[in-house]
């Protein structure tokens, strides 16, 4: 399994549209951070692709660490 890289250690603040969809980067090779250019193809990564079920302001994680994949979940403190 390839570890991913971390893109940076905080998050993404994106304003997301409810019902369109968002391929999250999940290897942080991406140069479109924080969501996927598909560099993953060099690793066994994928991306993870989330509906937003309303129109909102989401934290994308952008450490690649976080244990609530697609959003921060705060690991980004700990590295
Ligand atoms: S940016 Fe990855 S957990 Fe916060």
């Amino acid at each position: 399994m390839t570890r991913a890289t971390i893109a940076q250690k905080s998050p993404y603040k994106v304003e997301v549209q409810e019902g369109r969809k968002y391929a999250w980067c999940a290897c942080g090779l991406s140069g479109k951070q924080p969501f996927c250019d598909g560099s993953h193809k060099t690793t066994d990564l994928s991306p993870i692709i989330i509906t937003a079920s309303k129109s909102e302001n989401l934290y994308f994680c952008g450490c690649k660490q976080t244990g609530g994949a697609p959003l921060c979940d705060g690991t980004h403190n700990t590295l």
